[in-house]
């Protein structure tokens, strides 16, 4: 017996040191399909994205960060920061100390990132580790005077196909190694405005065809003979809520243009009084029952959206499927930006991997969440950040969890374990109270023999 344990552990124990030296260090490819909402998983047919869950793992709905839009929350995915904390707090906005503007079509100047440093960066910064970028917002700018080391400048007409594979090259033959990357897509974030979310017609093809680019990403994953070691996050940064012509907010209706500058208009607009703020702020409380406005000062806690100077002093946030607009029409039938508590909002994240359980679906974490699990994926240290790491212990493979259902049975299975055995442990000292002796236990000499002679 004993020599055919040595036998084993000399047989396995090389082959275990062997594999651990040799080991590649971890690759994370994430992965954003723009305005993806949650709830068109379960309205659609997605039989690639489907089997790629059925093999990972599922998180429902990811509640994203106020205000509700692009850049903000794609940042805060790759920080794990509130908008107020990382500095990107919409898709346009001005700063009134340097007089600087920032929207989606000029958005190259650092200033406006360097208030955080995206796990790209740190990732960079490691020894032996590079990074990689196909067109995620904020990657092809040098933020704390780096760039991935792979990377495209943003242009929406490049396709899907030469961003995969040029992702793919890089993940594959880079050295230092490539071992985080990231990947996004325009769709169906464009259809999503443009048709509005029940259009379901022109939403069921847009979908259809997202979901035929996530079967071309899993394939060349194969082709290459990445697919086996590389984790892959499938996330989405916002979902997409119905408009239309008669839910229109008309500003101009409101106010004097010429007493606020208007910085961001919808659905969130944001205002910058010229003069006086308080007439401002009380002609905007009279004008629509279909929106709230806040003062700076007043904005709910929950939205995590105050203590930034890029915060404008009036915020006016419209009710779910109404536009704030100036006084023309707009064509616009659907949109985001909304409260973040509104499921309608809401992205999915599914994710796939040897980091990851398979076939383990989870109801709800934090957009802010996904930064210390990516950090915990790649090895690296997390910058201070407003996650939770435990949120998220349950989709990975390494990590012990229980949800409330397994922790509620254990708790009743170890009460009943516990309650039989005092009931047995009661029954036998009633039954041996009599006086008994008893001969002490002899030990056999043999099980005193140490273990590795
Ligand atoms: C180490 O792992 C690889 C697969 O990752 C396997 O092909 C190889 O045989 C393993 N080596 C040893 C010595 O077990
Ligand atoms: C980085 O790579 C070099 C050369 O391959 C190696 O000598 C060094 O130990 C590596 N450093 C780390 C931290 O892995
Ligand atoms: C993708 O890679 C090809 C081949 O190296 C290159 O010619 C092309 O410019 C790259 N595309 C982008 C958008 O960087
Ligand atoms: C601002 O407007 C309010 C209400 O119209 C008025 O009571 C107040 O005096 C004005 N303040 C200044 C500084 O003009
Ligand atoms: C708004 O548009 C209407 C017609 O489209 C025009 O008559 C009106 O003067 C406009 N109001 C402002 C404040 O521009
Ligand atoms: C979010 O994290 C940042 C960085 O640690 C911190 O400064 C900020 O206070 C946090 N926000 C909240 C609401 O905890
Ligand atoms: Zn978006």
């Amino acid at each position: 017996m004993k020599v055919l344990v040595m036998l084993l552990l000399s047989a396995v124990a090389p082959g275990c040191r062997a594999n651990f030296s040799y080991s590649q260090p971890p690759k994370l490819l994430l992965v954003s399909f723009d305005g993806f909402r949650a709830d068109y998983l379960q309205d659609y047919e997605f039989p690639h994205l489907q089997s790629f869950i059925k093999d990972g793992v599922l998180v429902e709905h990811v509640k994203n960060v106020f205000i509700t839009k692009t850049f903000p929350n794609h940042y805060s995915i790759v920080t794990g920061l509130y908008e107020e904390s990382h500095g990107i707090v919409a898709n346009s906005m001005y700063d009134r100390v340097t007089k600087k503007h920032f929207s989606d079509a000029d958005d190259k100047d650092p200033f406006w990132w360097n208030e955080a440093v995206p796990i790209w960066v740190t990732n960079e910064l490691q020894e032996n580790r590079s990074s990689a970028a196909a067109m995620w917002p904020g990657t092809d700018i040098l933020i704390h005077n780096t760039t991935p080391s792979y990377f495209m400048n943003y242009n929406p007409s490049v396709s899907f196909e030469e961003r995969l594979n040029n992702i793919t090259t890089w993940l594959s033959y880079s050295n230092p190694p490539v071992t985080f990357a990231t990947l996004y897509w325009e769709e169906p974030d464009a259809s999503g405005h443009k048709y509005g979310p029940e259009d379901r017609d022109n939403m069921r093809r847009v979908l259809n065809e997202i979901d035929g680019l996530i079967g071309s990403l899993v394939q060349k994953l194969k082709l290459v003979g990445l697919w086996e070691n590389i984790n892959v996050i499938i996330t989405s940064d916002h979902g997409m809520s119905q408009c239309s012509e008669k839910r229109l907010i008309n500003l101009d209706h409101c106010l004097d243009p010429s007493s606020y500058s208007l910085i961001d208009l919808s659905p969130v607009a944001a205002i910058l009084p010229k003069i006086n703020k308080t007439e401002v702020y009380d002609r905007l409380k009279n004008c629509s029952p279909h929106m709230n406005v806040y003062l700076k000062e007043d904005i709910p806690n929950r939205f995590y959206y105050q203590h930034n100077d890029r915060i404008q002093p009036i915020i006016v946030v419209a009710d779910e499927g109404w536009r704030i607009v100036l006084n023309k029409s707009s064509s616009k039938l659907g949109d985001h930006g909304y409260d973040n508590s509104l499921p309608s909002m809401h992205p999915f994240l599914a994710a796939h991997g040897p980091a990851f359980h398979r076939g383990y679906k989870h109801g709800t974490i934090d957009m802010v969440d996904i930064y210390p699990m990516m950090c915990h994926i790649l090895g690296l240290p997390p910058r201070p950040h407003n996650g939770t790491f435990g949120r998220t212990k349950c989709l990975l493979a390494d990590q012990w969890c229980i949800n409330l259902p397994e922790a509620i049975g254990i708790v009743v299975g170890a009460l009943l374990v516990l309650t039989t055995l005092t009931c047995l442990i009661v029954v036998m000292q009633n039954r041996l109270s009599a006086p008994h002796s008893f001969s002490r236990l002899q030990l056999q000499e043999d099980d005193d023999d140490p273990l590795i002679g």
